[in-house]
């Protein structure tokens, strides 16, 4: 069966699909993207991440390429081309075509967009053994809150992981705090029982999964609080984990060599893992 990607307005076979070489999104990183989830045939969370697709376009100042109403049509055609039951969709949007120049093109230019989808196994309420961290300066730009496609300090950071053993990197800011993962959120249980997770503001990505694991958690009585934690604190933390689209909740045991708690897989994650598993199966967080 052929993939196929969308790619400003014409669904082609994924293998041929092509951006123009002056696509400002290619010169410059001048775009932004969404990943979206899929579970059995139905999207996760689809409005609150159309919603920052919508932000991360108004603050760069790029137009909408197409409606919300098209947007989502596009969605569910490409979903039913590809027989997407359970994996990810991918969106990105670019200034559009236009001789190379930082500055925006003077002549009006129609923004790019591009859909493509990736199938994968259905995440599972299992944890498994759970994932190895290390940590990495933070060296990003300070408007982390806008979904861009200039993924470079992400790409190295995560590479530099990958190289040591770990699965995921934690980006630490000059105060030693940890900002999030080079693609996901970052969370811990403190010593006290207390769930931590960094305020969302311009330093980093306010993360769908991470807003859902919110009212989740405020469900389950846990105990909130939004803060910034240093990498100390979670190296000495009960229990760490990662949220994202893709990695729903996904216990830390590891950061940098040393075991976080007992160096297994803790119950607060195991319980959200099972509850976020649940709200992506029925749309509802917590029955
Ligand atoms: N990454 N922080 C960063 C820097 C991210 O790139 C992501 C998502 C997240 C988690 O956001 P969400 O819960 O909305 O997926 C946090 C996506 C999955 C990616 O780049 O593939």
């Amino acid at each position: 069966m052929a993939r196929y990607a969308y790619v400003n307005g014409r669904y082609v076979d994924h293998r041929l699909a092509k951006v123009h070489v002056e696509d400002r999104g290619y010169q410059l990183a001048d775009g932004v993207y969404e990943v979206v989830g899929v579970r059995d045939g139905k999207l996760i969370d689809e409005t609150p991440h159309l919603d920052r697709l919508d932000r991360s376009l108004k603050e760069l100042r790029i137009a909408a390429p197409v409606s919300r109403k098209t947007l989502t049509f596009v969605i569910r055609e490409l979903m039913r081309r590809n027989r997407l039951r359970d994996g990810l969709i991918y969106m990105q949007v670019t200034r559009g075509v236009a001789r190379r120049d930082h500055a925006f093109p003077t002549i009006p230019v129609k923004p790019a967009l591009v859909l493509t989808t990736k199938n994968t196994k259905p995440v599972g309420i299992d944890v498994g053994p759970g994932i190895a961290i290390k940590s990495q300066r933070d060296i990003r730009w300070e408007r982390c809150d806008i979904k861009t496609v200039a993924l470079l300090p992400n790409v190295l950071a995560k590479q530099a992981a990958r190289e040591s053993g770990a699965y995921e990197a934690w980006l630490v800011d000059s105060a030693g705090c940890v900002t999030e993962g080079a693609s996901t959120n970052a969370w811990i249980v403190t010593r006290d029982g207390e769930l931590v997770t960094r305020q969302t503001d311009n330093g980093i990505l306010a993360g769908i999964t991470r807003g859902t694991l919110k009212s989740i958690a405020d469900t389950l009585q846990l105990k909130l609080v939004e803060r910034p934690f240093s990498l100390t604190e979670a190296k000495q933390a009960r229990e760490a984990f990662i949220t994202s689209a893709t990695s729903f909740v996904t216990p830390v045991v590891k950061i940098d060599g040393e075991p976080v708690g007992d160096g297994k897989p803790g119950p607060t994650a195991r319980r959200l893992r099972e509850e976020y598993v649940r709200f992506a199966d029925t749309g509802e967080a917590v029955a």
